[in-house]
Protein backbone atom coordinates (compact mmCIF):
# COMPACT_ATOMS: atom_id res chain seq x y z
CA UNK A 1 0.00 0.00 0.00
CA UNK A 2 1.26 3.36 -0.49
CA UNK A 3 2.55 5.50 1.86
CA UNK A 4 0.16 8.20 3.53
CA UNK A 5 0.46 11.73 3.03
CA UNK A 6 -2.55 12.41 4.94
CA UNK A 7 -2.39 15.08 7.80
CA UNK A 8 -5.00 15.02 10.13
CA UNK A 9 -6.38 18.92 10.40
CA UNK A 10 -4.18 19.76 7.57
CA UNK A 11 -1.52 20.59 10.26
CA UNK A 12 1.14 22.73 9.24
CA UNK A 13 0.08 22.30 5.24
CA UNK A 14 0.82 25.43 3.07
CA UNK A 15 -2.19 25.88 0.96
CA UNK A 16 -2.25 29.99 -0.04
CA UNK A 17 0.22 32.48 -0.45
CA UNK A 18 -1.00 35.27 1.18
CA UNK A 19 -0.08 39.36 1.17
CA UNK A 20 -2.64 39.53 4.05
CA UNK A 21 -1.17 38.67 7.22
CA UNK A 22 1.68 36.41 8.61
CA UNK A 23 1.15 34.30 11.88
CA UNK A 24 4.62 33.55 13.79
CA UNK A 25 3.54 30.65 15.84
CA UNK A 26 6.65 30.25 17.59
CA UNK A 27 7.85 34.05 18.25
CA UNK A 28 4.34 34.65 19.19
CA UNK A 29 3.96 37.32 16.36
CA UNK A 30 1.37 39.04 13.97
CA UNK A 31 1.41 41.02 10.68
CA UNK A 32 -1.26 42.27 9.17
CA UNK A 33 -1.10 44.21 5.68
CA UNK A 34 2.68 44.55 6.42
CA UNK A 35 1.91 46.08 9.77
CA UNK A 36 3.12 44.61 13.37
CA UNK A 37 -0.13 44.18 14.89
CA UNK A 38 0.21 46.87 17.94
CA UNK A 39 1.63 49.32 15.36
CA UNK A 40 -1.67 49.01 13.57
CA UNK A 41 -4.54 48.25 15.79
CA UNK A 42 -5.45 50.70 18.15
CA UNK A 43 -4.75 53.68 15.45
CA UNK A 44 -6.42 52.53 12.57
CA UNK A 45 -10.19 53.42 11.99
CA UNK A 46 -11.61 49.96 10.56
CA UNK A 47 -11.98 51.28 7.24
CA UNK A 48 -8.35 51.92 7.13
CA UNK A 49 -7.92 48.68 8.08
CA UNK A 50 -10.01 47.42 5.21
CA UNK A 51 -8.28 49.42 2.71
CA UNK A 52 -4.98 48.55 3.17
CA UNK A 53 -5.85 44.81 3.07
CA UNK A 54 -8.18 45.38 -0.13
CA UNK A 55 -6.09 47.85 -1.71
CA UNK A 56 -2.72 46.60 -0.27
CA UNK A 57 -1.49 50.05 0.63
CA UNK A 58 -2.90 52.89 3.35
CA UNK A 59 -5.72 55.38 1.90
CA UNK A 60 -4.91 59.14 1.63
CA UNK A 61 -7.47 61.36 3.56
CA UNK A 62 -9.48 62.01 0.23
CA UNK A 63 -9.52 58.65 -0.72
CA UNK A 64 -10.56 57.52 2.40
CA UNK A 65 -13.41 59.67 2.88
CA UNK A 66 -14.92 58.71 -0.45
CA UNK A 67 -14.38 54.57 0.69
CA UNK A 68 -16.01 55.20 4.35
CA UNK A 69 -18.82 57.59 2.64
CA UNK A 70 -19.53 54.56 -0.47
CA UNK A 71 -19.52 51.80 2.87
CA UNK A 72 -22.02 53.94 4.79
CA UNK A 73 -24.30 54.13 2.03
CA UNK A 74 -24.38 50.49 1.97
CA UNK A 75 -25.08 50.04 5.35
CA UNK A 76 -29.24 49.60 5.09
CA UNK A 77 -30.20 46.40 4.78
CA UNK A 78 -32.76 45.49 1.59
CA UNK A 79 -36.62 44.65 2.64
CA UNK A 80 -36.25 40.95 1.90
CA UNK A 81 -33.32 40.68 4.70
CA UNK A 82 -35.31 42.68 7.24
CA UNK A 83 -38.13 40.79 6.54
CA UNK A 84 -36.46 36.86 7.10
CA UNK A 85 -34.52 38.28 10.37
CA UNK A 86 -38.40 39.06 11.78
CA UNK A 87 -39.81 36.24 10.41
CA UNK A 88 -36.86 33.63 12.50
CA UNK A 89 -36.63 36.16 15.79
CA UNK A 90 -37.43 35.11 18.77
CA UNK A 91 -35.71 35.32 22.09
CA UNK A 92 -32.73 32.76 22.23
CA UNK A 93 -32.12 33.05 18.19
CA UNK A 94 -28.51 32.61 17.66
CA UNK A 95 -27.17 35.59 15.92
CA UNK A 96 -24.94 33.63 14.04
CA UNK A 97 -27.70 31.63 12.18
CA UNK A 98 -29.70 34.87 11.99
CA UNK A 99 -26.23 36.40 9.79
CA UNK A 100 -25.57 33.31 8.09
CA UNK A 101 -29.62 33.63 7.07
CA UNK A 102 -29.54 37.54 6.17
CA UNK A 103 -26.23 37.77 4.45
CA UNK A 104 -27.30 35.16 1.93
CA UNK A 105 -29.82 37.55 0.68
CA UNK A 106 -27.33 40.64 -0.20
CA UNK A 107 -26.68 40.94 -3.45
CA UNK A 108 -29.84 39.46 -4.27
CA UNK A 109 -31.95 42.65 -4.10
CA UNK A 110 -33.18 44.45 -7.45
CA UNK A 111 -30.66 46.82 -9.31
CA UNK A 112 -27.64 44.89 -6.74
CA UNK A 113 -24.08 45.26 -8.67
CA UNK A 114 -22.57 41.61 -9.11
CA UNK A 115 -19.37 43.13 -9.57
CA UNK A 116 -16.69 41.36 -6.73
CA UNK A 117 -15.91 44.76 -5.28
CA UNK A 118 -19.50 45.85 -5.49
CA UNK A 119 -20.53 42.85 -3.43
CA UNK A 120 -17.30 42.94 -0.98
CA UNK A 121 -18.50 46.91 0.18
CA UNK A 122 -21.97 45.73 0.21
CA UNK A 123 -21.11 42.70 2.40
CA UNK A 124 -18.97 44.75 4.96
CA UNK A 125 -21.29 47.60 4.84
CA UNK A 126 -24.26 45.51 5.93
CA UNK A 127 -22.90 42.59 8.41
CA UNK A 128 -23.13 45.00 11.08
CA UNK A 129 -26.37 46.07 10.13
CA UNK A 130 -27.79 42.25 10.13
CA UNK A 131 -26.04 41.58 13.74
CA UNK A 132 -27.60 44.58 15.42
CA UNK A 133 -31.16 44.33 13.25
CA UNK A 134 -31.21 40.34 14.96
CA UNK A 135 -29.95 41.45 18.26
CA UNK A 136 -32.81 44.52 18.27
CA UNK A 137 -35.58 41.68 17.41
CA UNK A 138 -34.29 39.01 19.17
CA UNK A 139 -34.65 41.60 22.34
CA UNK A 140 -38.53 42.70 20.87
CA UNK A 141 -37.19 46.07 19.72
CA UNK A 142 -37.13 47.28 16.45
CA UNK A 143 -34.09 47.61 14.42
CA UNK A 144 -32.52 50.94 14.00
CA UNK A 145 -31.67 52.76 10.36
CA UNK A 146 -27.74 52.80 10.26
CA UNK A 147 -26.36 56.39 10.82
CA UNK A 148 -24.56 57.54 7.92
CA UNK A 149 -22.42 60.84 9.77
CA UNK A 150 -20.43 57.43 12.01
CA UNK A 151 -17.79 55.64 11.18
CA UNK A 152 -18.15 51.72 11.02
CA UNK A 153 -17.85 50.67 14.20
CA UNK A 154 -19.52 53.95 16.22
CA UNK A 155 -22.62 53.19 13.86
CA UNK A 156 -22.54 49.50 14.67
CA UNK A 157 -22.78 50.15 18.52
CA UNK A 158 -25.34 52.74 17.63
CA UNK A 159 -27.18 50.29 15.84
CA UNK A 160 -27.22 47.91 18.76
CA UNK A 161 -28.28 50.39 21.71
CA UNK A 162 -30.12 53.06 19.88
CA UNK A 163 -27.35 56.01 21.36
CA UNK A 164 -24.09 57.11 19.33
CA UNK A 165 -20.91 56.07 21.38
CA UNK A 166 -18.58 57.53 23.51
CA UNK A 167 -15.33 58.10 21.16
CA UNK A 168 -13.24 55.84 23.65
CA UNK A 169 -16.26 53.32 23.17
CA UNK A 170 -16.15 53.57 19.41
CA UNK A 171 -12.44 53.26 20.03
CA UNK A 172 -12.18 50.00 22.04
CA UNK A 173 -14.43 48.38 19.29
CA UNK A 174 -11.99 49.52 16.44
CA UNK A 175 -9.11 48.51 17.40
CA UNK A 176 -11.05 45.19 18.81
CA UNK A 177 -12.34 44.74 14.85
CA UNK A 178 -9.03 45.76 13.49
CA UNK A 179 -7.51 43.24 15.96
CA UNK A 180 -9.31 40.11 14.76
CA UNK A 181 -9.27 41.08 10.72
CA UNK A 182 -6.88 38.55 9.47
CA UNK A 183 -5.00 35.90 10.68
CA UNK A 184 -3.14 33.69 8.22
CA UNK A 185 -5.62 30.37 6.64
CA UNK A 186 -8.06 30.09 9.86
CA UNK A 187 -10.95 27.88 9.08
CA UNK A 188 -13.12 30.34 8.01
CA UNK A 189 -10.82 32.11 5.86
CA UNK A 190 -9.86 29.11 4.25
CA UNK A 191 -13.65 28.17 3.71
CA UNK A 192 -14.05 31.86 1.93
CA UNK A 193 -11.14 30.89 -0.17
CA UNK A 194 -11.97 27.42 -0.95
CA UNK A 195 -15.58 29.17 -2.38
CA UNK A 196 -14.01 32.18 -4.05
CA UNK A 197 -11.73 29.37 -5.95
CA UNK A 198 -14.25 28.07 -7.38
CA UNK A 199 -15.01 31.23 -9.20
CA UNK A 200 -18.61 31.78 -7.17
CA UNK A 201 -19.34 35.06 -5.65
CA UNK A 202 -18.49 36.44 -2.92
CA UNK A 203 -22.06 36.36 -1.01
CA UNK A 204 -21.62 32.86 -0.94
CA UNK A 205 -17.69 32.53 0.48
CA UNK A 206 -18.72 34.83 3.12
CA UNK A 207 -21.71 33.02 3.46
CA UNK A 208 -19.75 29.89 3.83
CA UNK A 209 -17.79 31.66 6.21
CA UNK A 210 -19.93 32.62 8.67
CA UNK A 211 -20.63 29.06 9.04
CA UNK A 212 -16.84 27.71 9.74
CA UNK A 213 -16.50 30.80 11.99
CA UNK A 214 -19.94 29.51 14.04
CA UNK A 215 -18.45 26.61 15.27
CA UNK A 216 -16.93 26.48 19.38
CA UNK A 217 -13.22 25.60 18.03
CA UNK A 218 -12.93 28.63 15.97
CA UNK A 219 -14.93 31.82 16.79
CA UNK A 220 -17.68 30.71 18.97
CA UNK A 221 -15.03 30.27 22.08
CA UNK A 222 -15.35 34.08 23.85
CA UNK A 223 -18.87 33.11 25.16
CA UNK A 224 -18.11 30.29 27.04
CA UNK A 225 -14.52 32.23 28.31
CA UNK A 226 -16.40 34.96 29.65
CA UNK A 227 -19.06 32.10 31.03
CA UNK A 228 -15.93 29.90 32.87
CA UNK A 229 -14.44 33.42 34.65
CA UNK A 230 -18.38 34.11 35.92
CA UNK A 231 -18.61 30.35 36.94
CA UNK A 232 -15.39 30.36 39.16
CA UNK A 233 -16.60 34.09 40.59
CA UNK A 234 -13.38 34.45 42.68
CA UNK A 235 -9.88 33.92 42.27
CA UNK A 236 -9.43 31.68 45.45
CA UNK A 237 -11.88 29.08 43.07
CA UNK A 238 -10.05 28.99 39.80
CA UNK A 239 -7.79 25.83 40.77
CA UNK A 240 -10.97 23.99 41.87
CA UNK A 241 -13.31 24.70 39.11
CA UNK A 242 -10.71 24.69 36.53
CA UNK A 243 -9.18 21.14 37.74
CA UNK A 244 -12.30 19.88 37.75
CA UNK A 245 -13.17 20.39 34.10
CA UNK A 246 -9.90 19.16 33.06
CA UNK A 247 -10.39 15.50 34.97
CA UNK A 248 -13.93 15.22 33.12
CA UNK A 249 -11.85 16.14 29.75
CA UNK A 250 -13.37 19.27 29.30
CA UNK A 251 -11.54 22.10 27.20
CA UNK A 252 -10.74 25.24 28.90
CA UNK A 253 -12.12 28.13 26.23
CA UNK A 254 -9.75 30.69 25.13
CA UNK A 255 -6.45 28.92 25.75
CA UNK A 256 -4.40 26.21 22.92
CA UNK A 257 -4.11 27.54 19.27
CA UNK A 258 -3.25 25.27 16.19
CA UNK A 259 -0.32 27.68 15.49
CA UNK A 260 0.57 29.75 18.65
CA UNK A 261 2.78 27.80 20.73
CA UNK A 262 3.41 31.08 22.98
CA UNK A 263 0.67 33.41 24.34
CA UNK A 264 -1.54 35.02 21.42
CA UNK A 265 0.01 38.43 20.39
CA UNK A 266 -3.77 39.57 19.74
CA UNK A 267 -4.06 38.86 23.39
CA UNK A 268 -2.02 41.32 24.60
CA UNK A 269 -3.56 44.11 22.89
CA UNK A 270 -6.81 43.09 23.59
CA UNK A 271 -5.98 43.36 27.41
CA UNK A 272 -4.56 46.85 26.82
CA UNK A 273 -7.60 48.19 25.27
CA UNK A 274 -9.61 46.37 27.83
CA UNK A 275 -8.10 47.80 30.70
CA UNK A 276 -8.86 51.15 30.20
CA UNK A 277 -12.46 50.45 30.27
CA UNK A 278 -12.54 48.71 33.51
CA UNK A 279 -10.39 51.44 34.96
CA UNK A 280 -12.77 53.89 34.00
CA UNK A 281 -15.47 52.04 35.33
CA UNK A 282 -13.95 51.51 38.51
CA UNK A 283 -14.23 47.56 37.77
CA UNK A 284 -10.95 46.27 38.23
CA UNK A 285 -12.53 43.43 40.00
CA UNK A 286 -13.42 41.26 36.80
CA UNK A 287 -10.09 42.35 35.46
CA UNK A 288 -7.66 41.32 38.14
CA UNK A 289 -9.89 37.94 38.47
CA UNK A 290 -9.41 37.21 34.43
CA UNK A 291 -5.74 37.79 35.04
CA UNK A 292 -5.89 34.73 37.69
CA UNK A 293 -8.33 33.02 36.05
CA UNK A 294 -5.46 32.84 33.16
CA UNK A 295 -2.28 31.85 35.21
CA UNK A 296 -4.27 29.13 36.94
CA UNK A 297 -5.32 27.59 33.74
CA UNK A 298 -1.76 28.17 32.01
CA UNK A 299 -0.03 26.12 35.16
CA UNK A 300 -2.92 23.14 35.13
CA UNK A 301 -2.92 22.56 31.36
CA UNK A 302 0.86 22.30 31.74
CA UNK A 303 0.05 19.76 34.42
CA UNK A 304 -2.29 18.18 32.49
CA UNK A 305 -0.74 18.55 28.81
CA UNK A 306 2.21 18.51 29.31
CA UNK A 307 4.51 19.44 26.48
CA UNK A 308 1.42 20.82 24.48
CA UNK A 309 2.39 24.52 24.90
CA UNK A 310 -1.33 25.48 25.65
CA UNK A 311 -1.45 29.01 26.01
CA UNK A 312 -4.21 31.75 26.04
CA UNK A 313 -5.61 32.45 22.89
CA UNK A 314 -7.17 35.83 21.25
CA UNK A 315 -10.72 34.52 22.44
CA UNK A 316 -9.97 34.66 26.00
CA UNK A 317 -9.36 38.26 25.93
CA UNK A 318 -12.06 39.01 23.46
CA UNK A 319 -14.20 38.34 25.62
CA UNK A 320 -12.56 40.33 28.64
CA UNK A 321 -12.52 43.85 25.76
CA UNK A 322 -16.16 42.58 24.49
CA UNK A 323 -18.01 42.63 28.26
CA UNK A 324 -16.11 45.96 29.08
CA UNK A 325 -17.40 47.74 25.87
CA UNK A 326 -20.86 46.26 27.07
CA UNK A 327 -21.64 43.68 24.58
CA UNK A 328 -24.11 40.97 25.62
CA UNK A 329 -22.44 37.22 25.08
CA UNK A 330 -24.44 36.38 22.11
CA UNK A 331 -23.00 39.05 20.15
CA UNK A 332 -19.71 38.07 21.21
CA UNK A 333 -19.11 35.63 17.91
CA UNK A 334 -21.23 37.48 15.54
CA UNK A 335 -18.87 40.59 16.06
CA UNK A 336 -15.73 38.84 15.66
CA UNK A 337 -17.62 38.02 12.44
CA UNK A 338 -17.83 42.09 11.50
CA UNK A 339 -13.99 42.38 12.31
CA UNK A 340 -13.25 39.27 10.35
CA UNK A 341 -15.32 39.99 7.30
CA UNK A 342 -13.13 42.33 6.19
CA UNK A 343 -10.55 39.87 6.27
CA UNK A 344 -12.23 37.09 4.54
CA UNK A 345 -12.89 39.39 1.07
CA UNK A 346 -9.29 40.67 1.12
CA UNK A 347 -8.21 36.91 1.28
CA UNK A 348 -11.19 36.30 -1.68
CA UNK A 349 -9.53 38.94 -4.08
CA UNK A 350 -6.46 37.10 -3.50
CA UNK A 351 -7.88 34.22 -4.39
CA UNK A 352 -9.18 35.07 -7.57
CA UNK A 353 -5.69 35.40 -8.88
CA UNK A 354 -5.32 32.29 -7.98
CA UNK A 355 -6.30 27.98 -9.32
CA UNK A 356 -9.16 25.90 -8.07
CA UNK A 357 -8.86 24.77 -4.60
CA UNK A 358 -9.19 20.85 -5.19
CA UNK A 359 -6.77 18.87 -2.66
CA UNK A 360 -7.09 15.04 -2.92
CA UNK A 361 -8.17 12.50 -0.26
CA UNK A 362 -7.12 9.26 0.78
CA UNK A 363 -9.86 6.44 0.35
CA UNK A 364 -10.13 4.23 3.20
CA UNK A 365 -13.48 1.97 2.66
CA UNK A 366 -13.73 -0.49 1.55
CA UNK A 367 -13.32 -1.57 -2.60
CA UNK A 368 -15.01 -4.68 -3.52
CA UNK A 369 -18.64 -5.20 -2.15
CA UNK A 370 -21.39 -7.38 -2.81
CA UNK A 371 -24.73 -5.92 -3.76
CA UNK A 372 -27.49 -7.25 -1.37
CA UNK A 373 -31.08 -7.28 -2.49
CA UNK A 374 -33.27 -5.00 -0.05
CA UNK A 375 -35.00 -8.39 1.31
CA UNK A 376 -32.01 -10.14 2.32
CA UNK A 377 -30.55 -6.73 4.25
N1 LIG B 1 -8.12 22.79 27.04
C1 LIG B 1 -7.73 21.55 27.36
N2 LIG B 1 -7.03 20.75 26.53
C2 LIG B 1 -6.75 21.24 25.31
C3 LIG B 1 -7.13 22.52 24.92
C4 LIG B 1 -7.84 23.31 25.82
N3 LIG B 1 -8.25 24.54 25.52
N4 LIG B 1 -6.70 22.72 23.64
C5 LIG B 1 -6.08 21.61 23.26
N5 LIG B 1 -6.10 20.70 24.27
C6 LIG B 1 -5.50 19.38 24.28
C7 LIG B 1 -6.33 18.40 23.45
O1 LIG B 1 -7.28 17.74 24.25
C8 LIG B 1 -5.26 17.47 22.96
O2 LIG B 1 -4.90 16.60 24.01
P1 LIG B 1 -4.68 15.05 23.75
O3 LIG B 1 -3.61 14.96 22.70
O4 LIG B 1 -4.26 14.53 25.10
O5 LIG B 1 -5.98 14.51 23.27
C9 LIG B 1 -4.05 18.37 22.74
O6 LIG B 1 -4.24 19.47 23.61
C10 LIG B 1 -3.94 18.91 21.31
O7 LIG B 1 -5.20 19.41 20.93
P2 LIG B 1 -5.72 19.42 19.44
O8 LIG B 1 -7.22 19.36 19.44
O9 LIG B 1 -5.00 18.41 18.61
O10 LIG B 1 -5.26 20.83 18.96
P3 LIG B 1 -5.78 21.55 17.67
O11 LIG B 1 -4.64 22.30 17.09
O12 LIG B 1 -6.49 20.61 16.78
O13 LIG B 1 -6.88 22.55 18.26
C11 LIG B 1 -7.94 24.41 19.22
C12 LIG B 1 -6.70 23.90 18.47
C13 LIG B 1 -7.92 25.93 19.26
C14 LIG B 1 -9.20 23.97 18.47
C15 LIG B 1 -7.93 23.84 20.65
O14 LIG B 1 -6.79 24.28 21.36
C16 LIG B 1 -9.20 24.16 21.44
O15 LIG B 1 -10.19 23.44 21.32
N6 LIG B 1 -9.18 25.26 22.28
C17 LIG B 1 -10.35 25.65 23.02
C18 LIG B 1 -11.31 26.41 22.11
C19 LIG B 1 -10.81 27.79 21.79
O16 LIG B 1 -10.37 28.55 22.65
N7 LIG B 1 -10.93 28.14 20.48
C20 LIG B 1 -10.54 29.45 19.99
C21 LIG B 1 -9.35 29.35 19.10
S1 LIG B 1 -8.71 30.95 18.67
Amino acid sequence: MAQSNYVPGLEGVVAAQTRMSKVDGLAGELVIGGFKLETIADKASYEEMVYQLWYGRLPKQAELDAFTAELAGLRALPPAALDLLRTIAHKDLDLMDALRVAAGVLGTEDGAQQSDEWLAKRLLAATPTIVAAAWRLRNGQDPLAPDAKLGHAANYLYMLEGEPPSAARARGLETYLNTVIDHGLNASTFTARVIASTASDFVSAVVGAIGALKGPLHGGAPGPALDMVFEIGEAGRAEEVLRKKLEAGERLMGFGHRVYKVRDPRADVLAKAAREFYEADGDMALYNLVLDVEQVAIRLLEEYKPGRNLQTNVEFYTALLLHGLGFEVPCFTPTFAVGRVGGWLAHCFEQRESRIIRPQSEYTGEEDKPWVEISAR
